[in-house]
C-alpha cells in the first residue's frame, strides 16, 4: 500500500473528530504488547494485532503509511528527534509517547524502538510507573515551551534533555535505562507475575555501582582536602625554634605520598559518565538490554502464536534482536565484573600506601611529644590527620564491601 497523509486517513474516518473523543484514552491491557516494523523512512511495513485494534485503523491503511500517523498534537518534537538521532546513529531508544487513534482518542505507550536490517522495529507497552506521571507533566512544559518559544526540534530535545539532567539523569540513555527498567518491572507487578531474578540482580549491580562511583569520588575529595593539613605543617614548621627542620621534612614527605596516593586513586574514577546523549555506563547498558531481551522474548512466543503460518522473516529478525540483546547484556555485566575487580584491586595497594602514610603521622606525634610547649599547636593539626585517617580508611573498606557486594549478585564471589 502507498504511503497516505495524515489529513486522509481523517477524512475518511466514519468518526468524526471531536473534542470528547480527543480527550478520552483509548484503553488496552496492561498485559498487551504492540509492535510494528518499518522500513528506514518510517513507513510501516509489519504490525501485530493489538497494534491494529488500538489505533483503530484497518491493515490496509497502515501498511505502507508512515508511522506519524499516530502523531499526537501534545506530544513534542523534541521526543521524535532523539528518537530518530539514536536510530540512525544504530542505538536502540526508548521513549514514552502519546498517540492518536484513527478517531481522535489517544493512548500512552512506552516504546522501544531498534535498528534491524532494513528499517526499525519497535515494541511498546502500556506505562504505569510514577516516572511516567512525571514524564506527562515534563513532555506538557517542553511542548508549550516549543509552541510559545517556536524552538527547532533539536532546540526543544536540547532542553528536554536539561530537564532530565535537573531530574538525575545524565543524559537520554541514562533516562531511557531507568525508564525502560522501572515500566518492565511495573508491569511485571500489575499483572502479578514474579520479578526476574536476573533484572533485580543487574539493578542491584547498578545501584552498588552507582554507591561505588559515589565513594570513590568521596574518597578523592577527602584526600584533597588533607593537602592544607600538610600546608599547615609546614607553616607551624617555619615558626619553631627547634625541631624545625624534622617537622617541615615529616610535612614534605607526607605530602609526597598523598600526592602519590592522589594519582593512583585518579585513575579509579571513571571520565565523566554523562558525555553525549547515548554514552551508557556498563550497568545502565546491561539493564537496558536485559530489559529489552524479556520484552522480546515475549514479542517472539506473540509472534510465533499470531502468525504460525507467515512472517518467517520477521520472526527471525526480532529473534536475532532478542539473542543479540541478551549477549549485549552479558558483555555489559563481565565488563561491570572487571571494573569492580580493578577497583578491588587498587584500594588494595592504596590501603598499604595508606599505612606508609600511617607511619608519618606517628613520626610527627613522636616528633610533637620531645618539643614540649612550644609545639602546642601542632597537637591540633595532628588530631587532624588522626580523623582524616579514620574517614579515608572507613570509606575504603566501604569501597571494599561495596566490591564484594556487586561481585556477590553477579555470582562471581572471589577472584
Ligand atoms: C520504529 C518507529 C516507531 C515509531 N513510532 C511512532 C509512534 O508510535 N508514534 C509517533 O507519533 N511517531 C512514531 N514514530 C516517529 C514518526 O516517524 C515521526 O517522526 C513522528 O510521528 C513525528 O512526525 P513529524 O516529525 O513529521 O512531526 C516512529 C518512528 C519509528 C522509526
Amino acid at each position: 500500500m502507498n504511503m497516505q497523509p495524515l489529513e486522509e486517513f481523517s477524512s475518511t474516518s466514519k468518526i468524526p473528530l471531536s473534542v470528547a473523543s480527543a480527550n478520552s484514552e483509548m484503553p488496552f491491557g496492561i498485559d498487551e504488547m504492540f509492535f510494528s516494523k518499518t522500513d528506514k523512512r518510517g513507513v510501516i511495513d509489519a504490525f501485530n494485532s493489538v497494534f491494529l485494534r488500538v489505533s483503530g485503523f484497518g491493515a490496509e491503511e497502515l501498511h505502507g503509511a508512515p508511522h506519524k500517523i499516530l502523531r499526537h498534537h501534545d506530544m513534542p518534537q523534541a521526543v521524535f528527534w532523539l528518537l530518530w538521532n539514536g536510530l540512525q546513529n544504530g542505538h536502540p531508544v526508548g521513549a514514552y509517547v502519546k498517540n492518536k487513534t484513527k478517531n481522535g482518542k489517544f493512548y500512552w505507550v512506552f516504546a522501544l524502538a531498534a535498528p534491524v536490517e532494513n528499517g526499525y522495529f519497535s515494541v511498546r507497552i502500556k506505562p504505569s510507573s510514577d516516572l511516567y506521571l512525571q514524564v506527562v507533566e515534563l513532555y506538557k512544559e517542553i511542548r508549550t515551551a516549543e509552541l510559545s518559544e517556536n524552538l527547532t526540534a533539536e532546540e526543544s530535545a536540547r532542553r528536554l534533555l536539561l530537564r532530565l539532567a535537573e531530574m538525575g539523569f545524565p543524559n537520554y540513555s541514562w533516562f531511557q535505562s531507568t525508564a525502560f527498567c522501572t515500566e518492565f518491572e511495573a508491569r511485571q507487578n500489575a499483572m502479578k507475575l514474579p520479578t526476574m531474578p536476573d533484572v533485580v540482580n543487574t539493578q542491584k549491580v547498578s545501584q552498588l555501582t552507582s554507591d561505588l562511583q559515589h565513594e570513590l569520588n568521596a574518597l578523592a575529595v577527602e584526600f584533597d582536602s588533607a593537602e592544607i593539613l600538610t600546608a599547615n605543617m609546614k607553616i607551624f614548621a617555619a615558626k619553631l625554634d627547634q625541631g624545625r627542620a624534622t617537622i617541615n621534612e615529616i610535612a614534605k614527605n607526607y605530602d609526597l605520598m598523598l600526592r602519590d596516593i592522589q594519582y593512583h586513586l585518579k585513575t579509579l574514577l571513571t571520565p565523566p559518565r554523562a558525555s553525549g546523549i547515548w554514552a551508557s555506563p556498563e550497568e545502565k547498558k546491561a539493564n537496558f538490554m536485559l530489559c529489552g531481551y524479556h520484552l522480546l522474548d515475549e514479542v517472539v512466543q506473540g509472534y510465533i502464536r499470531e502468525n504460525a503460518q507467515h512472517g518467517a522473516e520477521e520472526l527471525h529478525q526480532i529473534d536475532m534482536l532478542r539473542s543479540g540483546y541478551k549477549a549485549q547484556s552479558d558483555s555489559a555485566v563481565d565488563d561491570c565484573v572487571k571494573s569492580a575487580l580493578t577497583v578491588r584491586r587498587r584500594i588494595d595497594f592504596l590501603l598499604r600506601m595508606v599505612l606508609g602514610l600511617s607511619t608519618i603521622r606517628i613520626a610527627c606525634r613522636v616528633e610533637a611529644g620531645s618539643l614540649s610547649k612550644s609545639a602546642q599547636g601542632l597537637d591540633t593539626i595532628i588530631g587532624r590527620l588522626d580523623s582524616f585517617h579514620d574517614t579515608i580508611e572507613a570509606r575504603m573498606v566501604k569501597i571494599q564491601d561495596l566490591v564484594t557486594n556487586i561481585l556477590q549478585c553477579i555470582g562471581k564471589s572471589e577472584h
